[in-house]
């Protein structure tokens, strides 16, 4: 009764991924309809949108000085609340568009996956703010089981599995078993963390100020977590403002340094890791010893985190195939098949 009730919720219904890097919607029947980086460029003052997502984040550090690019979302959860707002409003009436007319007239529901490691204020914040952006009811899901689902974990059996998702953010770290989380882990670090450490090495080793985009292009392209071969003959060249001079300055950063600089917040994940393995009961640490650790999340990208969390952990890791979208495929398997996942809705979404 209940579960038909719910499968009636959720036909047509919309599954959001509100990152603080990228917002993912998923459409039911349709798949993920729209992925955008979370950032919104507006007119200072009269506060009227100039652009959200690709374009406002290619404004980003380059904006006139009556156009504001901002990222609304810290730490996986909202910072600004208008503009959070703009944005969410935006990707739901796109979103929309893509409906039959007959229904653009309903508010959408909408299932949102939030960080396990959210308050309570923080989780009324992102409905409110849902609410107030033109969704119907709102229903809220952790972050690491919507990513478990998504890359196929079996998370419903009575076996242990582990995902890490490591986003721009935040880093979530879950085990779950028979639908439920058994222990977590949420850490407010992720790539943005690694970006920060990027831009005060250059700094440290150059005297050059570099943007943000600048740090995440240098960790994209020849950042690792674990040591490469020839990694001071790997380079890029950044470029940016020389400290004491003022004046623009462009010079070689080698793998070896990104690697260095990326150090400290790896070392916080590959922690985060091993603790939530330590706090398992021992026969779920026994499925993980077998059935390994999964990573998904945009960060988990980064070269050689892989082998230096099994390293650490001595566990085999996995990466997943879609690491990006996992989250926002989590909530649209949820969606989709209401009654396999029930069990799993029942205990994680509110
Ligand atoms: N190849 C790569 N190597 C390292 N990091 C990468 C790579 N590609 C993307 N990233 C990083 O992944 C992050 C974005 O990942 P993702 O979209 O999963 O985050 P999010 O879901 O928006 O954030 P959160 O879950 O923390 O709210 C960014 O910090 C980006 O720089
Ligand atoms: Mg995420």
């Amino acid at each position: 009764m209940l579960l038909q009730k719910m499968a009636r919720f959720f036909s047509s219904d919309i599954g959001i991924d509100l990152g603080t890097a990228n917002c993912l919607v998923y459409m039911k029947d349709k798949g993920i309809v729209l992925s955008e980086p979370s950032v919104v460029a507006r007119v200072e003052g009269t506060k009227e949108i100039v652009a959200v997502g690709l374009k406002a984040k290619e404004m980003l550090g380059r904006t006139p000085r009556n156009i504001k690019a901002v990222r609304p979302m810290k730490y996986g959860v909202i910072a600004d609340y208008d503009i959070t707002e703009a944005m969410l409003r935006h990707f739901i009436h796109a979103a929309k568009k893509m409906l039959p007319p007959r229904k653009r007239l309903i508010r959408p529901r909408v299932l949102i996956a939030v960080p396990s490691g959210i308050t309570s204020v923080e989780r009324r914040a992102v409905q409110d703010t849902a609410d107030r952006a033109g969704a119907g009811d709102i229903f809220l899901i952790d972050e690491p089981v919507a990513s478990a689902v998504g890359v196929g974990l079996p998370v419903s059996d009575p076996t242990g599995s582990m995902i890490v998702d490591i986003g721009g953010g935040t880093t979530e770290v879950a085990v779950l078993s028979l639908s439920g989380i058994v222990t977590k882990h949420s850490l407010r670090i992720g790539g943005d963390e690694m970006d920060a450490a990027i831009c005060q090495a250059v700094k440290r080793n150059h005297n050059l100020g570099i943007g943000p985009r600048m740090a995440e292009d240098l960790k994209v392209e020849i950042g690792s977590a674990y040591p490469q071969d020839n990694e001071d003959q790997i380079f890029m060249i950044a470029s940016g403002r020389e400290q004491i001079s003022n004046t623009p300055k462009k010079v070689k950063v080698t793998a070896r340094e990104i690697r260095e600089a990326l150090d400290g917040p790896v070392r916080n994940i590959v922690e985060a890791v091993n603790s939530t393995f330590e706090h398992c009961p021992e026969e779920i640490a026994g499925d993980l010893l077998d059935r390994g650790i999964m990573l998904a999340g945009g960060g988990s990208m980064l070269r050689g985190l892989d082998r230096r969390i099994s390293e650490a952990t001595g566990l085999p890791v996995f990466l997943a195939d879609d690491p990006l979208n996992a989250v926002a495929n989590g909530t649209g398997i949820i969606l989709q098949d209401v009654d396999r996942m029930a069990k799993a809705m029942a205990l994680a979404v509110e």
